[in-house]
């Protein structure tokens, strides 16, 4: 219908005849002249409706025209003056004069104002999510994650990987969170579950021969949701046959380096590498945001003699650990906004915060001083780098979450004191444990999954010490985000069967479950590994915003409901007895 866009006239397009159609955002009536700003997917334009230009109908349409309504309009370009230019906008240098318009539909008034920066409460938005979409930073969004998945699949496709698509419809094999199961009609009492990713499905492919696949693939999983997880989300999937870990780990980097090259976005390579272990060490976290420091010091053997009773039961207890952070900045905060500190670590599990704030004027403020010596205390401040202005604080106890309580700490107070991260930060994450201990289950679980292949020379250690046992694993690590994760499987069916064993599966239940995965694996499985991007998160930090729904066309709620179209909603009986279930 159109000739040209709404973001494209310039200068230089004076004097051309066009045909331009959009919304209408906002109208000014001047007495006797008509502006409107005329929007769509590319930009806004200045339209401009005079009386004596008009053919007739133009400038009466105009005057009845409300925010919202389609339109189309034909007119000419022209220079708007000096002293009109919009320095905003893209055409702020120009208008269209109108001379002829057509009303394409009518719009009732909007809940909120179809601009960027509004305050509407995000839960109008998402009912009304076709109108948040026409916002121009919607737009830009839903523009960039297109860009971006472009690119990667032009990345993968140049590298020639093969996109293979898998079933939604496929066997419930729970790989950690719950299934969304699908009952079968034709089956009645049997069930399809949608697939948490396409884990096995890939293995099986290659077994099947493909040697590089790949799919943007969409995953379900039925778990509880935050800002950076939603029950459906999408995964870039890949996976490589007759590879060793580093063939897989620098193919991704390259992979990667191109796709983010082509969004305009520097990733250097080689990524660094940290072991999970020394992840968690020196940041508390398996997915740690190193654009900053505030690293995790090791105290313990500083506070072995201490009079402080919780240091020194920690300091002598096998396994445990005193550490601490240094925030710099927070140590002239006033004692009320410290003490809510304690709360915050609670939610990481902290059973007390100490803390030391060092003060501009050279005194030092804690409930904890008290007790330290003046060895103690140099010692603390030489290994913390303590400066005046500064807040220390401490977690005793048990070492892994003591680390995760300072991790939780280290990025809130990143965030409370507005540290600067600038640029992306990418790393791997490597070399996660095989096992954690499960107490509800009282069995070991699979860290990552049940098909990661185990670190070879670690067998032994199956016996001995399980959750010694290393894992060939990765984590791609963004921005403090896990933007993705992969290893290398099992390609042996008899290791893959002594595993799920291990997990506390008997044979019968491994092979109902994974009987099909065991017996391809028998028919010559090459060697493989692959790994799955979080696309959602990956586009979440490209558009720089704090949530994956900003980057999803249609997500749900925290509680899993689609607020549009109500959905999770009933269904009919005679839909249930089709399928035969009946409601309790
Ligand atoms: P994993 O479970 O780590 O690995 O998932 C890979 C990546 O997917 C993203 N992700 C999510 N994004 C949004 N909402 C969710 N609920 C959600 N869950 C996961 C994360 C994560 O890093 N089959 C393996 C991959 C492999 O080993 O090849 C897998 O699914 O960014
Ligand atoms: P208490 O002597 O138990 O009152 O504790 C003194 C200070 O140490 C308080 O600020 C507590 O919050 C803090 N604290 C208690 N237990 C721990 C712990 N395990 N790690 C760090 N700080 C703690």
């Amino acid at each position: 219908m159109h000739t040209r866009t709404c973001g494209e006239l310039r200068a230089e397009n004076v004097g051309e005849e066009v045909t331009l159609t959009g919304w209408v955002s906002r109208r000014r009536d001047h007495g006797g002249l008509i502006f409107c700003d005329l929007r769509d997917r590319e930009g806004i334009t200045q339209i401009n409706f005079d009386p004596e230009h008009s053919d007739g109908d133009a400038f009466k349409i105009a005057e009845t025209m409300r925010p919202e309504w389609p339109i189309l309009v034909h007119g000419v370009v022209r220079d708007r003056g000096h002293d009109a230019v919009n320095p905003k906008l893209a055409t702020g240098e120009i208008e269209v004069l109108v001379d002829h318009a057509q009303v394409l539909n009518r719009s009732k008034t909007p809940p909120f104002q179809i601009e960027d920066g509004i305050e509407t409460a995000e839960d109008t938005r998402l009912r009304y999510r076709y109108l948040d979409l026409r916002r121009p930073e919607m737009a830009a969004r839903l523009r960039l994650r297109s860009d971006f998945t472009f690119a990667i699949r032009s990345a993968l496709h140049d590298r020639a990987f093969t996109e293979v698509e898998t079933p939604a419809l496929f066997k419930s094999t729970p790989e950690g969170a719950r299934d969304f199961v699908v009952p079968s009609r034709l089956q009645p009492g049997n069930f399809y579950a949608l697939p948490q990713s396409p884990q096995l499905l890939k293995q099986l492919l290659m077994v099947g021969g493909v040697e590089r696949y790949y799919q943007v693939a969409k995953c379900f999983r039925d778990e509880d949701l935050r800002a950076d997880r939603q029950p459906e989300f999408t995964q870039v999937d890949i996976e490589m046959s007759f590879v060793e870990q580093d063939d897989v780990m620098s193919q991704l980097e390259d992979v990667l380096s191109d796709a983010f090259a082509r969004v305009g976005v520097e990733m250097p390579t080689p990524l660094r590498r940290i072991s999970y272990w020394d992840a968690m060490d020196t940041y508390g976290s398996d997915k740690p945001d190193t654009r900053y420091g505030m690293e995790l010091v090791d105290l313990t053997d500083v506070f072995a003699s201490s009079a402080f009773k919780v240091f020194a039961s920690a300091a002598n207890t096998q396994g445990h650990v005193v550490k601490a952070i240094n925030a710099k900045g927070a140590g002239t905060w006033p004692r009320a906004q410290i003490d809510k500190l304690a709360k915050v670590a609670a939610t990481f599990g902290a059973k007390g915060l100490a803390w030391i704030a060092f003060r501009e004027d050279g005194s030092m403020n804690s409930p904890i001083v008290k007790f330290f010596t003046d060895e103690e205390m140099d010692e603390l401040r030489r290994r913390c780098d303590v400066e005046p202005g500064d807040l220390v604080m401490f977690a005793a106890g048990p070492r892994r979450e003591s680390d995760e309580i300072l991790g939780g700490m280290r990025s809130h107070m990143a965030d409370a004191l507005n540290v600067p991260r600038e640029g992306h930060d990418f790393l791997w994450v490597v070399d996660f444990p095989l096992f954690h201990w499960d107490e509800d289950g009282q069995r070991y679980e699979a860290e990552h999954q049940p098909f990661t292949l185990p670190h070879l020379d670690e067998l032994h250690l199956l016996d001995e010490d399980p959750l010694k046992m290393g894992s060939c694993t990765y984590d791609f690590v963004m921005d403090g985000f896990e933007a993705g994760g992969g290893g290398m499987r099992i390609h042996d069916a008899e290791l893959q069967l002594k595993m799920l064993e291990f997990m506390g599966f008997t044979e019968e239940r491994a092979r109902a479950q994974f009987g099909f995965l065991m017996e391809a694996l028998e028919f010559g499985a090459p060697p493989m590994g692959g790994f799955a991007l979080g696309l959602d998160r990956v586009c979440m930090l490209l558009a720089g915003t704090d949530s994956i729904r900003d980057v999803m066309a249609f997500p749900k709620t925290s509680s899993g409901s689609d607020l549009m179209s109500a959905a999770p909603s009933k269904v009919s009986l005679a839909q249930l007895k089709e399928v035969g279930l009946r409601l309790e």
